[in-house]
């Protein structure tokens, strides 16, 4: 009886522990600090438990932007755009009434363009181009997605 209870209780901890730790990573939950002034009853529910194509796309849109920033920063050529990028107009998202209401595919081909300018660029003008594609993410997660707006700040060259 005793250890039944005890059992149960490390099973409820447990549980909430991960629901915890989900709603942290998930950056989409607005800005920084409402994240952490939010407790988790009030978190929503359904965005905890899997990353959305369109969120794991831009986990890789990032490490791309990365990519660029290293090469432009060691003088190599740049890695061409890969064919995945245009996935964004398509992919599955959180939300996908809140994009299709605003300028969220303008913006994705807005961003598209910008990769191309880049590739395109002149070597005197390749940071630039660099940092408008930055730019344009930003601009989109103004609108969309607070969150992750500290960490693409740091791929600015
Ligand atoms: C056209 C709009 C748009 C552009 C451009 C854009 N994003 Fe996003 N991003 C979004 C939206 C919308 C989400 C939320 C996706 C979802 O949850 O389905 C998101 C989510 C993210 C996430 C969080 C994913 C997660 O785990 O929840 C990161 C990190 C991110 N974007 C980084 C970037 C970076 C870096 C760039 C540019 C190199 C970029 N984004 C360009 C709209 C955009």
């Amino acid at each position: 009886m005793f250890t039944d209870f005890f059992c149960l209780m490390k099973k409820i901890f447990t549980i909430s522990t991960i629901f915890a730790i989900a709603a942290f990573v998930s950056q989409c939950s607005q800005s920084e600090s409402n994240t952490a002034n939010q407790t988790t009853q009030d978190r929503e529910a359904p965005k905890m438990y899997e990353r959305s194509e369109l969120a794991a796309l831009m986990h890789e849109v990032h490490d791309l932007s990365a990519i660029w920033k290293e090469e432009l920063e060691n003088g190599q050529p740049l890695t061409p755009v890969p064919d995945w990028v245009s996935n964004m107009l398509t992919a599955d998202a959180t939300s996908p009434d809140e994009l299709a209401a605003g300028p969220f595919e303008a913006l994705a081909h807005e961003y598209i363009r910008n990769l191309e300018k880049l590739i395109d660029a002149e070597e005197g003008g390749r940071v630039d181009a660099f940092n408008t594609s930055i730019q344009t993410c930003i601009s989109c997660h103004k609108i969309y997605c607070n969150g992750p707006i500290p960490k693409i700040e740091k791929l600015r060259l």
